[in-house]
């Protein structure tokens, strides 16, 4: 699996703990940056990631950022992303069983590597469920469509 890899400034130091990490576990990794402690905007590196998930190129995308919060903001504005921002293992099962989430956001100034880990190792080895949680992701979809410009 292709796994597009973000940060602002905040989560630089998780991201590249993260990159290690999925390497090593046999992901090929496509890291989108930032590439350094310098201030940056973190909008500018969601749109990086969420846009190699829209376009195919990558299966599934993880953002980083100090809270995950601007990130998630920012990544769920894009049609198809479903951006799920989790700082513990049972929701991120239940964000891919339920709502088939595409994109992960964490906070790299709330958790530490290791449970940042576990969360990251959960969320890409969970299925989607399908069946009743189809039909809510669905209306969501039908939702962006009466959004998007023609
Ligand atoms: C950067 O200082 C910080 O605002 C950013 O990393 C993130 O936490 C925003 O939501």
């Amino acid at each position: 699996m292709r796994v597009a890899l973000a940060s602002d400034h905040g989560g630089y130091l998780l991201k590249e703990e993260l990159k290690r990490t999925l390497t090593e576990w046999g992901y090929s990794v496509v890291d989108v940056g930032c590439d350094s402690l310098e201030s940056v905007d973190y909008v500018d590196y969601a749109e990086k990631a969420v846009e190699a998930v829209r376009t195919g190129d990558c299966e599934r995308a993880i953002l980083v950022c100090g809270t995950g919060i601007g990130m998630s903001i920012a990544a769920n504005k894009f049609p198809g992303i479903r951006a799920a921002l989790c700082h513990d293992v049972f929701s991120a099962q239940a964000t891919r069983e339920h709502n088939d989430s595409n994109v992960l956001c964490l906070g790299a100034r709330v958790i530490g590597v290791g449970l940042a880990q576990a969360i990251v190792k959960m969320w890409l080895d969970t299925e989607f469920t399908g069946g009743r949680h189809q039909r809510r992701i669905d209306k969501i979809t039908a939702i962006e469509k009466r959004f998007v410009q023609p």
